[in-house]
């Protein structure tokens, strides 16, 4: 019941004030199983969580391996997704892929039946999980691209593109030109398997490539034609937030890089007119959660309980 009147308020907010932003955009931010059960069963960086914390957007955790309902209701009350990066192989079939995939079709679909702005933002993992959604099949081909710092390799019509038009200059000189896009993963899209989808090459706009370790090329940065969905191979939240690799670039461009990045994804989340209903959203905010100086790959953490805590917490 709830939900039907979020989304019809939704509907006449979209409708009345078309034109008019919405400033206080919430995020969702997509958690995923921990490698070791130290701290909880599932986490996210709290990079990301800083991320569009920095662009001015609150934060909820979306947690795996919860009921459709809860992810409708989320969909319904947030106005943007995060995937996080991370260390699955095949993210498709993971509790994170399967809460990824909800929010995915969710955002194409209220999308085309009503006209309805939901941004999604993958990155790294987030973007292979992206790219395998739109194929439907098994797309990715190994790359050597660990700890590595790179410029991008802007395509012909990059230009053209709703993430890089209104770039200013210098964003762009920093980005073609520095060591400022972190890379670490092993698996990526070539530009001929991108070429052999006719399910990726209608659907996603390629806006940059990078060559790998071993000289192979892969693209770093798309977003799809018709629909807010962008995903990114690099790792822009962890220049300004992760100390681990000493190839994360922490310069004054490399940050300004990141904040590019957090500015826009959060412009596309003003877009969105979704709203929890009245009194709701204080219980759902990561603010309800205290990250962990876990001193490893990640310097902070938050982490849950899936099965046990958040059941109780949160009602839907
Ligand atoms: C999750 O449960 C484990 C084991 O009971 C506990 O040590 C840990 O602190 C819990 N984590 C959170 C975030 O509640
Ligand atoms: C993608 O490329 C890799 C090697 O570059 C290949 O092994 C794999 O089969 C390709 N997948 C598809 C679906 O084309
Ligand atoms: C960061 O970028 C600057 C400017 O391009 C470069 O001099 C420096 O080597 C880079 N640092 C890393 C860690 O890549
Ligand atoms: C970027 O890093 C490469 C090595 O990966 C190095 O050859 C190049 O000079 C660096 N570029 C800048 C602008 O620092």
């Amino acid at each position: 019941m709830a939900f039907k009147s979020t989304l019809f308020l939704s509907l006449i907010l979209c409708v009345v004030s078309s034109d008019a932003l919405n400033d206080s955009p919430v995020i969702g931010v997509l958690s995923q199983s921990t490698p070791s059960k130290k701290y909880g069963d599932a986490y996210i960086a709290a990079s990301y969580v800083k991320f569009v914390e920095s662009a001015g957007a609150r934060v909820v955790p979306l947690l795996i391996d919860q009921p459709d309902s809860y992810y409708e209701k989320m969909f319904a009350s947030l106005n943007g997704v995060l995937f996080p990066g991370g260390g699955m192989d095949d993210p498709i079939h993971s509790p994170y892929g399967k809460a990824g995939k909800i929010f995915y079709d969710l955002a194409i679909k209220s999308y085309d039946q009503r006209g309805d702005y939901f941004p999604v933002w993958g990155t790294c993992l987030g973007m292979e999980l992206l790219v395998r959604i739109t194929a439907n099949e098994d797309v990715l081909a190994s790359t050597d691209a660990s700890e590595v710092s790179w410029p991008l390799q802007l395509t012909k019509g990059f230009k053209d593109s709703r993430l890089f038009h209104a770039a200013e200059q210098s964003v762009l000189n920093i980005l073609s030109n520095e060591n400022v896009t972190y890379n670490s993963h092993n698996l990526g899209l070539t530009p001929t398997n991108f070429s052999k989808s006719s399910a990726l090459k209608s659907f996603y706009r390629v806006l940059s490539t990078n060559v790998d370790k071993n000289g192979k090329v892969f693209i770093s940065t798309i977003e799809a034609m018709y629909y807010p969905i962008y995903g990114v191979q690099f790792h822009p939240e962890k220049n300004p937030y992760e100390w681990e690799s000493k190839s994360i670039n922490h310069s004054y461009d490399a940050v300004k890089v990141t904040q590019f990045f957090a500015d826009f994804f959060v412009s596309e989340a003003r877009k969105s007119y979704h709203s929890f209903s009245p009194g709701t959203l204080d219980k759902y905010l990561i603010y309800n959660y205290c990250p962990v100086f876990t001193d490893s790959y990640f310097e902070q953490g938050y982490f849950f309980n899936v099965s046990s805590t958040l059941r109780e917490k949160l009602t839907y």
